[in-house]
């Protein structure tokens, strides 16, 4: 069975479908939105080896032609040299205004497909299809683009939204553990934000769904997706651009990207890891600051701590580099840093009065374990 949900922007809306094997028909849901019956399929090297198949054999199904590009899995694809030998392939294909190009892997490849379709002959449609538990239930979702830059995650990007997002449950089964948990917290996130109940589900039903026996596990997950990406389409919905509400989708991400940087955005730490760490940070500040009980961020730390996230003491990271990080993020105006914060589970908000001397001591604290 599908489950849908809808982003509503108007008329540049899109649906979200979610199902077991849905990979396998994708051709006959993307044939529809084709002005002509060709594409541009672009993946990476793991995911071609799993995947990529599938979705062709589906096209062929569909009599839509296709060309296929296979660019290296990992963080470093999504770079400005990448992004050109995206484009100049794209112009070798001759994709013309009214084709759209599809977005076959996990967040690296959703990002900078989504970032060349935004550019190639001023902007041309994407199907997002995402294969990692974190694109499926966030960046698949909502029209971040972008590609890295020596200074900085995400730095160099655009809004654009894709025409439809693909969502095949079975491609997590090839996924590491690790992968799972760290899509994970951006599930756990949405509780948090300002779903007390769907937090309470995912006390409940959270082990399982990461690695419960097959057909648990299956049920659960796309039961969670749906309620992620219904979560993030209604905050998209109302603020497409960021200057709001959105940034409620950024909780843990303050200290989360702090971590990434100074940890080299390699596998040692996942960016979904980053986050869970960077969640537990935010509520440990939040209570520092008698905004939070202590009986909500104790729930929150004993939920991820049975995921097994990560600890911050298990890394030798120094509080003036995690500063130094932190000053940097992108979301900082007129010199001040915006954090999400929370009164509560599902009570989050966006504050830009954090005393930095609070921030030192949960950091501090953490640090030392
Ligand atoms: N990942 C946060 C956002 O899409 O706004």
């Amino acid at each position: 069975m599908i489950k849908k949900t809808t982003v509503d922007l108007g008329n540049r809306s899109y649906e979200i479908l979610i199902g077991e094997n849905i990979l396998d028909d994708a051709g006959s849901h993307i044939r529809g939105l084709l002005n002509r019956a060709r594409t541009l399929i672009v993946t990476d090297e793991n995911v071609a080896q799993h995947q990529l198949f599938r979705l062709e054999a589906s096209l062929a199904a569909e009599k839509i032609s296709f060309e296929t590009i296979i660019l290296p899995a990992g963080e470093r694809t999504k770079s400005i040299g990448h992004l050109e030998t995206l484009l100049e392939a794209m112009l070798k294909t001759n994709l013309e205004r009214d084709d759209m190009i599809i977005a076959l892997g996990g967040g690296v490849i959703g990002d900078l497909v989504g970032f060349a379709a935004s550019i190639y002959l001023r902007g041309i449609g994407f199907i997002q299809v995402p294969t990692t538990l974190l694109a499926q239930v966030d960046s698949s979702v909502g029209g971040k683009t972008g590609v890295n830059s020596p200074q900085g995650k995400n730095l160099i990007g655009s809004f654009h939204q894709p025409r439809l997002v693909i969502i095949d449950i079975t491609t997590l089964e090839t996924l590491d553990p690790r992968h799972i948990v760290s899509g994970y917290a951006e599930i756990v996130k949405y509780g948090l934000i300002n779903d007390p109940k769907f937090f309470e589900w995912l006390e409940k039903n959270g082990s399982n769904l990461i690695s419960g026996s097959k057909e648990t596990r299956l049920n659960l997950r796309s039961e969670a997706i749906l309620k992620s990406c219904e979560a993030k389409s209604a905050i998209v919905a109302k603020d497409e651009k960021e200057t709001g509400a959105r940034a409620l989708l950024n909780l843990g991400h303050t200290f989360g990207h702090a971590l990434e940087a100074e940890n080299g955005y390699d596998e040692g730490l996942l960016h979904g890891e980053a986050v869970a760490m960077g969640i537990i940070l935010a509520f440990q500040l939040s209570e520092r600051m008698a905004i939070c009980p202590p009986g909500d961020l104790h729930r929150v730390q004993n939920h991820f701590e049975q995921t097994s996230v990560p600890l911050l003491s298990s890394f030798s990271f120094t509080l003036e580099r995690l500063l130094q990080h932190m000053t940097k993020d992108k979301k900082m105006a007129d010199g001040k840093l915006t954090f999400v914060i929370a009164s509560g589970i599902g009570k989050s908000y966006l504050s830009r009065d954090v005393d930095m001397k609070d921030v030192k001591a949960v950091l501090e604290l953490g640090l030392k374990g």
